[in-house]
């Protein structure tokens, strides 16, 4: 090793000792007689002494250092008259004896600090100066802790990490593939797994039993905070269970995870039905760290006359405790929210439960006092709280509301970073009707089983069949999802039809899976939950990205390797893509 220590290590119980760091120039400061130069590695800063009268010559090499230069040191520990507490290595300093100039660095294009001055894309395109940063590098070794956790978790449980391939053919989880041209079949393409389900589930077949992968998918689909083209998923897949057994040991997954990485005791996870879901919070992934549930108030507000609550389908309310001292403007800051295309609600209606006990509503004029006590009572209101009411068709009003309970929960304080509030959300519809194209999608995918209850209703009622499968939901977060799979060819072949594919279309898909369901298929069942998504609430994040290494950005570009990028006509010649060359 060209070192002795690290730059973290350091201390007063280290005094008089002899030792040879290596690291980055993090900062020099020149007083004259003295250097002091801050080296940097990643497990810490520890400060170097130069003194002008011990060695002139060594003084001048100090201070012609560049930041995030790369240099060796050998030198004594000494205790510093001017300690600094906030520093594991804040006791001591190194009189230095030799210095050796590993590399010469350009100066860095933004300060490398926990506050740096670089703005977002400049920092994507230098990613590994980036990846310098504590609060960057940070979330990697988090990252890294989570896998081992997990490892260790399923290891102990006796499932066995398969790799399943990466250059594969569709496999329908919703989004759009990505393709990769063989060379060697030309005109033909393999697709990139937006998940490994249909392997996991060959996998079982096969008498594996209990399988995880902590694997890349790749979906071509739009990008947000919580999304990106490449991204992980620790994804699992057990024989000869029930759903209640994917939960149980699933939930132990994450208490275990929150125990030995934050140190967080997560309760047991509380369950809700998916139309619960809905009716209560207007989102299959509500967050539950504050209550504010809707209320329902089509009893108790129509048929006073006031038109848009007549003629809705629905007007429903949340109570905003402890918000009646909402002024005028902030009011219709909430009203010109709700009102934004991407929410699209018409109006907002309020009452205000006063201090002196009387209530007063945005739309007193159709309403007395005795039917406002009437929406109090059903809001279970006391003094000083705000009700704020939406009405319009069901699935739409209860959409909006959603985003309004979300931007009282922000504004109220609610949605503390390190309070974590778990939920499984179980019992989803099994198919949803697309507009677009006129028929009914899988869910979740076409591979979950129907309640056995339900699978009459394929016929009579198709979208109110449930599927036996589940999401894991954090803090409004859908963390991971799963299902109990079909393992008889019978069904899956009924499951293909009713989602509009003639037989003809799903042998050639999907028959490799319904042959292998004929040769011994266990029942089956499992679950993938979003890493980064995952370590981004563990570490306190908003956006994915910050949790991983290399990632895209909002364009689905990596602009520190310039990808994705033209090919030259030699490569798309060799690979059949264009042949008029
Ligand atoms: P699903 O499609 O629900 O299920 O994906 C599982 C979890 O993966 C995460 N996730 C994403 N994270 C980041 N970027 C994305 N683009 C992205 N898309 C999904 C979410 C999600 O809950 N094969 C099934 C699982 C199963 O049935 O076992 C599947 O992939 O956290």
């Amino acid at each position: 090793m060209l070192r002795t220590v690290t730059c973290g290590a350091l201390s007063l119980k280290n005094l008089g000792e002899s030792v040879t760091l290596c690291g980055w120039v993090q900062k020099s400061r020149d007083l004259g007689g003295m250097t002091f130069i801050d080296i940097r590695d990643r497990y810490g800063i520890t400060q170097l002494v130069f003194n002008m009268d011990d060695n002139r010559e060594l003084c001048e090499a100090a201070r012609s250092l560049g930041r995030e230069f790369v240099i060796k040191t050998t030198g004594t520990v000494v205790e510093r008259s001017n300690k600094n507490p906030k520093m594991f290595t804040g006791d001591i300093e190194i009189k230095v004896s030799a210095l050796e100039v590993l590399n010469a660095a350009k100066l860095p294009p933004f300060m490398i600090d926990d506050e740096t001055d670089g703005g977002d894309e400049l920092r994507m395109k230098y990613r590994y100066l980036d990846l310098r940063r504590n609060p960057v590098r940070s979330n990697l070794v988090l990252r890294h802790k989570m896998a081992q956790s997990v490892r260790r978790y399923l290891d102990a449980l006796d499932f066995i990490e398969v790799e399943t391939p990466v250059l594969i053919k569709s496999t329908p989880e919703g989004a759009r593939d990505f393709v990769v041209p063989s060379r060697m079949n030309a005109g033909e393409f393999y697709a990139l797994p937006q998940s490994p389900q249909t392997f996991k589930q060959l996998l079982m077949v096969s008498g594996f039993d209990r399988y995880f992968q902590i694997v890349k998918c790749f979906r071509d689909e739009d990008l947000r905070a919580d999304r990106q083209p490449e991204f992980t998923q620790i994804d699992c897949e057990m024989s000869f269970v029930e759903q209640e057994d994917i939960l149980n040991t699933f939930e132990g997954l994450i208490r275990t995870l929150f125990k030995e990485v934050r140190d967080y005791d997560l309760p047991e996870v509380p369950r809700m039905q998916y139309a619960d879901a809905m009716r209560l919070y207007g989102s299959d992934k509500p967050d539950t760290r504050f209550a504010m549930q809707f209320v329902e108030l089509n009893d108790v507000a129509k048929g006073k006359g006031f038109p848009v609550f007549d003629n809705a389908e629905l007007v429903v309310g949340i109570n905003a405790k402890g918000a009646a001292s909402y002024t005028r403007k902030q009011l219709d800051e909430l009203t010109d929210f709700i009102k934004r295309p991407q929410i699209g609600a018409t109006g907002l209606i309020y009452a205000r439960h006063n201090d002196d006990d009387t209530i007063k509503s945005s739309v007193d004029k159709f309403f007395n006092e005795e039917d406002l006590k009437q929406w109090s009572k059903a809001f279970a209101c006391e003094k000083g709280d705000l009700l704020l009411i939406l009405a319009g068709s069901t699935d739409k009003v209860r959409k909006q509301l959603n985003e309004l309970r979300l931007e009282m929960g922000n504004r109220l304080g609610l949605r503390d970073k390190n309070t974590f509030s778990a939920l499984w959300v179980l019992d989803f519809p099994l198919l949803e009707w697309d507009e677009e194209t006129e028929r009914y999608h899988a869910m979740h995918h076409p591979f979950t089983s129907p309640k056995p209850e339900d699978i009459a209703l394929l016929d009579t009622d198709p979208k109110n069949v449930r599927a036996n499968a589940y999401d894991m939901v954090i803090n409004g977060t859908e963390i991971g999802g799963g299902s109990i799979r079909i393992h008889d060819r019978t069904l899956q072949a009924l499951m293909f039809k009713h989602l509009g594919f003639s037989t003809e279309e799903a042998q050639k898909q999907f028959g490799f899976l319904m042959d292998a369901f004929e040769y011994g298929a266990p029942p089956h069942g499992g679950i993938a939950f979003g890493f980064d998504r995952l370590t981004s609430i563990f570490a306190g994040l908003d956006s994915i990205r910050d949790v991983i290494a290399f990632p895209k950005n909002n364009s689905g570009r990596d602009v520190m390797i310039d990808s994705p990028s033209t090919i030259d006509d030699k490569q798309l010649k060799e690979l059949k893509i264009k042949t008029d060359l």
